[in-house]
Order: C-alpha cells, then structure tokens, then sequence
C-alpha cells in the first residue's frame, strides 16, 4: 500500500495549529503500524523551515510546473524521517514569505502547490495507491487528479482522500481565476462552484473517492446548517463516502514522564513532579504561588469560535472564587487587549501570555490542575487530549472531537474524564467550571479523576487502522 499525503503543514517543519500536529505525526503512525506501507508526505518548502532539517534534505530534482498560462521552478527535496519520505517543494517565490498564510495569493500559491503534487508522482515515479489530502491548501491536488490528470492511465488506480480539519477555512475565489489560476476548463465549472464562487473544499468533496473528517461527532455536525459554514447540502448529498476518524496525539512528544520542557517529569505512577510543574509555572508568569488555588488554563488561538464570547462574559464571576487563570494564545486583536487588561487587574491571579510557544504551552498543560475549552465547534480539537495526559481536567463543550474524547465526570460510579456542557451558554460553562474547582478541593476524589485522566488511551493506533481500512475499502 502507498500512500502519499499532502499537505500544507507538518511538524516539526511547519505549522500553525492542529493541521500540522496531526500531519506530523498520523503518517509515522500508519508506517510504525503497518510496516507494508510505504507512507510519503509532500510539503511546501517554506522558507521558516530551518536550516537543520535542510541540510538532511537531498535535493531529487529540479523542473517546471504548468499553472494556467504559468510555467513555474519546481525543485523537489526529500528527507527520511521516522519510517516516512517528506518532500519538499521548492519555488521561493510562492514559500519565501513571512508567513504560511494570509497572502494576496494564496489561491495562487496553493494551486501551484497542488498541481506539484501530481507532478511529483511523475517526476519521481512514485503513483501512491492513496493520495490524502487534507484542507482547503491541497483540495485542488484531488481535482486536478480527478480532472486533468485522469486522461493519463498512470494517475487513474490513485484513490483520493480528502481529510477536513475545519469545515470554517473553505477556499473561495472569484469564478475569474478558474482558467486563469487554476488552470481549469468551463467543464469543471459544476464541480468546483458553490454560491456562485470558486469553492474548493465543495470540489474536493465532490471528486473525492472518500471524504473523511476528524471526529465522528463532527462528521454528523458537518450536515448541519449551524456547523457546515453554508456546506450543508453538500455534505449531506455526499453523506455515504463521509467518514469520521478521531485524531490522536503524538504520545511520545506529549509525555509528561520524559518531556525535557518540564522542570520535572512525572507520570500516573509516580504524579509528584505535577506539584513542582505547578509552582514553576506559578512562579514564572507572575501567579501567587499557592499549591491549593485551583490553576484553571486556556491553551488556544484567540478565535471567536473557540468560546470566548463565554469566557468574557462569565470570568470575573468566576474570579471572586479562590482561584486562578492562565491564558496563552495569539490572534483576534480585541481578544488580546481584553485579557491583557484583564491580568493587569487581577496580578498575581490571572497570568495572559500572548505567544504561541510550545515549549511554554507544555510548561503550562503540566503545572495547570483543569483546562478549559468551551469551543462553539472544535472539529477534533487536541488540546483537551494533552490536557488529559497532563493531568489538567478537561472542561469541555460537548462538540466535535471534544464531545468524542471528552466523557463527563459520573460521582455516582467515579467514572469519566473531564467536565463537560452541552449549550452554548456562559453560565452553563460557569456552573460545570465551579463543580471542577469544588472537586478539586477534595483531594482524593480529584487526583483519582485526574489520574484516570492521565492514563486515556488518545495515541494514534487505532485511528491508524482506521484509516488503512478506509484505504483498503475504497471502490477502484
Ligand atoms: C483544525 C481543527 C481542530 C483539529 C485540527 C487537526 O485545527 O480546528 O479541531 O484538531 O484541525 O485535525
């Protein structure tokens, strides 16, 4: 089985968020298990990919991709890493930029890099059983394989998988550039429009020999108005070849017993090092040093939908409790400047780091005693399974992967993993967030929580099997 994947992050390369953890880490998975596969990645060379990587890097050879009208360099590198092939292609003039995203054109950018991904089966010899792409950045390598590269017999057994990572970034051009960037005809038109736009998710799920997302709660959220951003009926129409398949986590990376981050290791057997993580994290962003003050944490891009509409309303309720809150994260403006007033008047109380740093992020899972998600949707979201094996206590709203991994703490038969609430309600997030503080001052009852927590099974080997079914099930 050959399987190349595409994408537009992959850590340890590149990433911003959730994209790249799972890129990082689902092809390793699926090698490791099934040692028969032969599982390759392609990324963009960004110029942000360090020189250490680089200089593992070999470069295979160096062409010219056809985009429209454009004909544009397209070098291609490789490196082996932990049993997969990534490569890398290169044009400095699409990936020498500051940042991944959020050029003038990105259409452009990504369309080019979609089509070098046909390309490279080409160039290198390697036609994968499997082509998986994954978001908006490579759903034009599904259309371009299902369209102009369908005439070619060597492309016609590759199956094509498109994963959605968030149903909210879509893709949508101008019907303009269809001939002109992308380089399609008046006959793909039926395919790739919705709306009257260029949509490339809406084309990828059309032409896509399976459509799969990350949770199976979203799978079922996807065919809904309020969770689809307007790509309901698509979904629904294609409903049979929607399949939903949790993330994991990287379990090696994210291991509280041998993370170097932390001041001090710990782990289900021996949870002791948790206590110094926390006066660490205490100390260092400025927190009253207090052992028995609840330590509630936000990890999380400042976005509207990951809930803080609630947490805004509700927190200075909160705040007149014994305890204390950190936040880090970057992005909406607003968002920025309320938390940072926010822990100007409440020192030694409320801690706001406005970064997005990993090694921080995992000093602060580790010191922090719950952690607090109350997304309006979270396709599969992976901060609540970190959280999880760091011992922070989940407090999650039921949607998405949060409502799949996250089960709700049952006194009766001291069962579950977190907190949990099912509406979108300030108060409702309030009322659970305080039945997580009270339990935490019973200290028995809350490190037995927390431990069980701690030991949830959130690696990768059973979505990897998943996804090699798939694979194997999909009509030729
Ligand atoms: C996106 C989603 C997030 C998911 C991640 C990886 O970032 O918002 O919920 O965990 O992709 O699939």
């Amino acid at each position: 089985m050959k399987i190349l994947f595409a994408g537009s992050e992959a850590l340890p390369f590149a990433s911003t968020g959730g994209l790249g953890d799972v890129l990082g880490s689902l092809p390793s998975a699926i090698a490791h298990a099934f040692p028969y596969a032969d599982v390759r990645v392609v990324l963009p060379l960004y110029s942000s990919i360090s020189h250490e990587y680089r200089s593992e890097m070999t470069l295979i050879t160096e062409t010219q991709v056809r985009l429209s009208w454009r004909v544009q360099y397209c070098g291609i590198y490789s490196l082996l890493r932990d049993g997969v092939t990534y490569y890398f292609i290169d044009n400095e003039y699409y990936f020498k930029r500051p940042t991944l995203y959020g050029n003038y054109d990105d259409g452009e950018r990504f369309a080019f890099f979609s089509r070098a991904v046909l390309e490279l089966m080409d160039r290198t010899g390697f036609f994968p059983d499997i082509l998986h792409a994954n978001d908006w950045q490579t759903a034009a390598s599904v259309i371009y394989l299902k369209s102009i590269y369908s005439a070619d017999a060597r492309y016609r057994p590759v199956r094509a998988v498109y994963t959605i990572h968030n149903i909210e970034y879509q893709g949508i051009y101008g019907m303009d550039i269809l001939g002109d960037v992308f380089g399609l005809g008046p006959n793909m038109r039926g395919v790739i429009e919705y709306d009257g736009n260029i949509n490339l998710t809406k084309g990828a799920i059309v032409c896509a020999d399976a459509v799969t997302t990350v949770s199976p709660q979203y799978a079922r959220e996807l065919q809904t108005e309020y969770y689809s951003h307007g790509l309901y009926h698509i979904l629904r129409l294609y409903r049979e070849k929607l399949f939903g398949i949790i993330n994991g986590i990287d379990t090696t990376y994210y291991n509280p017993e041998t993370d170097p981050a932390l001041p001090k290791n710990y782990s289900a057997n021996d949870p002791s090092g948790k206590a110094v993580c926390k006066e660490h994290i205490q100390r260092l962003t400025g927190l009253a040093v207090c052992p028995n003050t609840p330590l509630v944490a936000m990890i999380s891009r400042l976005a509207e939908h990951k809930g803080f509409d609630l947490v805004t309303c509700v927190i200075e309720e909160f705040l007149k409790d014994d305890v204390q809150f950190i936040l880090l994260g970057t992005g909406d403006k607003a968002l920025e400047d309320y938390f940072s007033s926010l822990a100007a008047r409440y020192p030694g109380k409320v801690a706001v780091l406005l970064q997005f740093n990993k090694e921080l992020s995992k000093q602060i899972y580790a010191g922090a005693d719950i952690f607090l998600m109350p997304s309006k949707s979270e396709p599969c979201g992976l901060s609540q399974m970190i959280a999880s094996r760091y011992g922070a206590i989940p407090v999650v709203r039921e949607t998405g992967g949060l409502y799949d991994t996250i089960k709700p703490y049952n006194p009766e038969n001291d069962s579950g993993n977190g907190f949990t609430f099912a509406n979108y309600n300030a108060h409702d997030m309030l009322y659970v967030l305080r039945q997580a503080t009270a339990l935490y001052r019973d200290k028995d009852k809350f490190t037995k929580l927390m431990l069980r927590a701690m030991k949830c099974d959130f690696s990768w080997d059973s979505s990897a099997k998943q996804y090699m079914e798939l694979y194997k099930n999909l009509p030729q």
